[in-house]
Order: C-alpha cells, then sequence, then structure tokens
C-alpha cells in the first residue's frame, strides 16, 4: 500500500512562501520512493500559484489539495469553494471533517458526510478527518464517536464510489483533537487501538475496498516521532499541520 504523507498547511502562507516551500520541498523530496505519495493541502489564496509552481516539470512527487469545498456546483454561498473550482485551480484533492472545522466553524456530522460525497462524486480525492476530544476520551465514547463521525461523514459514499478505485480517492485522518496543535502526540498504544477501530468500521462499510483504504494518524507529529508512527499497525501515513510548514521538516516527515 502506497503511504500517504500529507501536509496541513492551516491558514498560513502567502503565495510567495507557498511556492518558495514547495519549489524547497519538491528538491527535498527527489529521493521520495514509490511507496509514497505526498500531497500538500495549501490555502486558497495560494493554490493557483502552488500549481503553476508543480505543473508542467513532470514534479509527480506531490500533489495539491484544498483545505475545504462547499457540496454545491455553484451558487449563493459567499465565501465558499466549488470541487470544481478546486479541480481547475489544479487540486487533486480536498480536506473534509477537520476538527478544526468542526469544533471552530460549527460544522456537524451530516454537513461533512455532504461535503465527503459531494467532493468525490465531482472528482476529488479526499482525506476525511475524525478524532475524538479529550474529554470523550477520558469518558470512555473513543469508539462510540470514531464510529458516529465515520458513519455520518461517509453516509452519502455511494455505490458508484464504492469502486475498486475508492482506496486511491478516500483517505481517513485519525486526529485526536488533544493532540493537534499541542505537542502532545498519541502514544503507540493509542494510535493502534483507534486505527484498529477504524479499519474495522472501514472493513464492515466497504466489505471489498476496507482493508485497502488508507488510514493516516495525524496530530503532533514531527520529524522525531513520523517514523516510528508509520510503523505501527494499520497506520498508512499521516497528515502534519506545524511541521509542514518548513519544506526541510516537512521533508525529513515524508522520507521517515
Ligand atoms: P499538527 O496539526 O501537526 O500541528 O498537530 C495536525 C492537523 O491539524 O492536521
Amino acid at each position: 500500500m502506497q503511504l500517504l504523507m500529507a501536509a496541513n498547511w492551516k491558514m498560513n502562507k502567502t503565495r510567495a512562501e507557498a511556492v518558495d516551500t514547495l519549489n524547497r520541498l519538491d528538491t527535498l523530496l527527489s529521493n521520495l520512493g514509490a511507496d509514497r505519495e505526498c500531497v500538500v493541502f495549501a490555502p486558497f489564496t495560494a493554490l493557483a500559484a502552488c500549481a503553476e509552481t508543480l505543473g508542467g516539470n513532470g514534479r509527480a512527487r506531490i500533489s495539491l489539495g484544498g483545505q475545504n469545498c462547499y457540496p454545491a456546483k455553484d451558487g449563493a454561498f459567499t465565501g465558499e469553494c466549488s470541487p470544481a473550482m478546486l479541480l481547475d485551480a489544479g487540486c487533486a484533492w480536498v480536506l473534509t471533517g477537520h476538527s478544526e472545522r468542526r469544533a471552530i466553524l460549527g460544522e456537524s456530522d451530516a454537513f461533512i458526510g455532504k461535503k465527503t460525497a459531494f467532493a468525490l462524486e465531482n472528482g476529488l480525492k479526499v482525506v476525511f478527518c475524525i478524532g475524538e476530544t479529550l474529554e470523550e476520551r477520558d469518558s470512555g465514547q473513543l469508539a462510540a464517536v470514531l464510529e458516529r463521525q465515520m458513519r455520518e461523514g461517509l453516509a452519502g459514499v455511494g455505490d458508484a464510489i464504492s469502486a475498486p478505485r475508492l482506496p486511491e480517492l478516500l483517505a481517513v485522518a485519525y486526529e485526536p483533537v488533544w493532540a493537534i496543535g499541542t505537542g502532545r502526540v498519541a502514544g503507540p498504544k493509542e494510535i493502534v487501538e483507534a486505527h484498529t477501530l477504524v479499519r474495522s468500521f472501514l472493513n464492515q462499510r466497504f466489505p471489498a475496498q476496507g482493508k485497502d483504504l488508507r488510514i493516516l494518524y495525524g496530530g503532533s507529529v514531527k520529524s522525531e516521532n513520523a517514523g516510528e508512527i508509520i510503523r505501527l499497525d494499520n497506520v498508512n501515513g499521516v497528515l502534519v499541520g506545524g511541521a509542514s510548514l518548513q519544506a526541510e521538516s516537512f521533508s525529513r516527515i515524508a522520507l521517515a
């Protein structure tokens, strides 16, 4: 299975900064093995410039993703961006369900489910994020929360998409909210426990493809811990925030 090494730049970087980081990353990743795929989730305003930077030079090592999209083709949705617009800007991927959008922007499981299905139906690949808060974990709700987020978030992924290509098109990122941006990475036992739950849900939900869908870990991944994390059972890549902002540190993670 090809590992998916994903950078989430969040609300960081001007166009010039994004292009500079991407150019350096592309050079640093010249030895990236065929067993690794990299995607950079850049801010909307930098996507076209990033696509231009990556395009034309056969730089297939890195693909581009948007951090959000709206589940409609077009219309009166001020501030939003459609899947077609992301594709037009050079994206192959989009993120859905990120905990910052759940917590800060108030996105519900049902809305995230609509978005995930719509993005897939309209030609984007999706990294769908889930994860529990510390309160939910401490009150014994880990399995129930992940199960609910996956059941609702993947509810609209229809038969047309549950095709042989699904493992290429959809990845699930497990990101415990208490580990995001806190420097507190989940321990190996915690990661394996959660990823096992995710895998068994995926096997039930997509009997033919569940075993081949990639499950990423996210939350305070750094070059120091990435190697150990990606070698754990059912970990098929990482989603990296803070440590992805510098080309040098993300390249060390991607090559870990
Ligand atoms: P972090 O963020 O690596 O800074 O913890 C991960 C994420 O939010 O995707």
